[in-house]
């Protein structure tokens, strides 16, 4: 399987839509690396996998342990470390904390969530060599409520001058979270780089969900997420028939047994 690199992701834009994903473990981003562009190790972790309210406890520690999992079994897809709350508040920061980062879990690039109040720390971390993805719209780490973005003129100006900020600051990508589609749609022709919607519609460069939503294994189900299998109900039907095994001795049978 050839790698897929940055350049491949920039020149996907306008063509075939780029697959997104999340996946925190080993085993989860072995299944999605033949069927995805991108792995995100989304700190999502901290809501979907440590039943944390926001995303804002998730510290840098844990994500480097769960990205280290992931690149692990990663062959072909471009892998991007989702960097926690607070580990860039300044360029200088961010630049130590993503130089341990890419060092520790050999992640191909960090994604970042702001606007133009962070681009300049965007700039500094380009310029450094670190490739970074930005995330505008709906912004888990700076958000008490979940709601849809850009309804308003003045919201929309403000997310597509954000959009424009991170592209001239160097992104080679844009995550845009749970805006109108008529803000996503000019935000993906305005910019040179690929547009990654997360419900943000079909015009965007590509797509990402948690795949912990679109499996059904998490509650969470908001109107973007598409559910491709219901894998709690099929969690739920093997244990409860495990458990009647085991209480009734069905299991361990004869072959699941070991003899001298
Ligand atoms: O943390 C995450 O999983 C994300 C995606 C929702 C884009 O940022």
């Amino acid at each position: 399987m050839k790698k897929i690199t940055i350049k491949n992701i920039l020149k996907q834009k306008g063509k075939r839509p780029i697959v997104c994903l999340t996946a925190y473990s080993e085993v989860v981003a072995q299944i999605l690396d033949k069927h995805c562009d991108i792995i995100l190790v989304g700190d999502s972790v901290g809501m979907v996998l440590y039943g944390m309210k926001t995303t804002k406890d998730v510290k840098l520690e844990t994500m480097i342990n769960h990205a280290r999992a992931v690149k692990n079994s990663v062959k072909k897809s471009l892998v991007v470390f989702d960097m926690p709350y607070n580990t860039y508040p300044d360029k200088f920061t961010a630049y130590k904390n993503a130089k341990k980062v890419i060092k520790n879990t050999k992640c191909d690039a960090i994604k970042l969530e702001g606007g133009k109040k962070i681009a300049n720390i965007i700039h500094h971390l380009t310029k450094k060599g670190i490739q970074v993805m930005g995330h505008v719209g709906l912004l888990p780490q700076h958000s008490s409520n979940f709601k849809l973005k850009g309804k308003s003129f003045l919201e929309k100006k403000k997310i597509l001058e954000d959009s424009i900020a991170l592209s001239n600051s160097g992104v080679f990508a844009i995550v845009i979270e749970c805006v109108v589609e008529n803000l996503a749609k000019m935000i993906t022709k305005k910019i040179l780089v690929p547009t990654i919607g997360i419900g943000a519609s079909r015009y965007c460069d590509g797509q990402i969900l948690v795949t912990d939503d679109m499996i059904g294994l998490s509650n969470f189900h908001p109107k973007f997420v598409k559910k491709y299998s219901d894998v709690r109900k099929i969690i739920e039907k093997s244990v409860k028939k495990y458990s009647y095994e085991v209480k009734k001795r069905k299991f361990p049978r004869i072959n699941n047994i070991y003899k001298n």
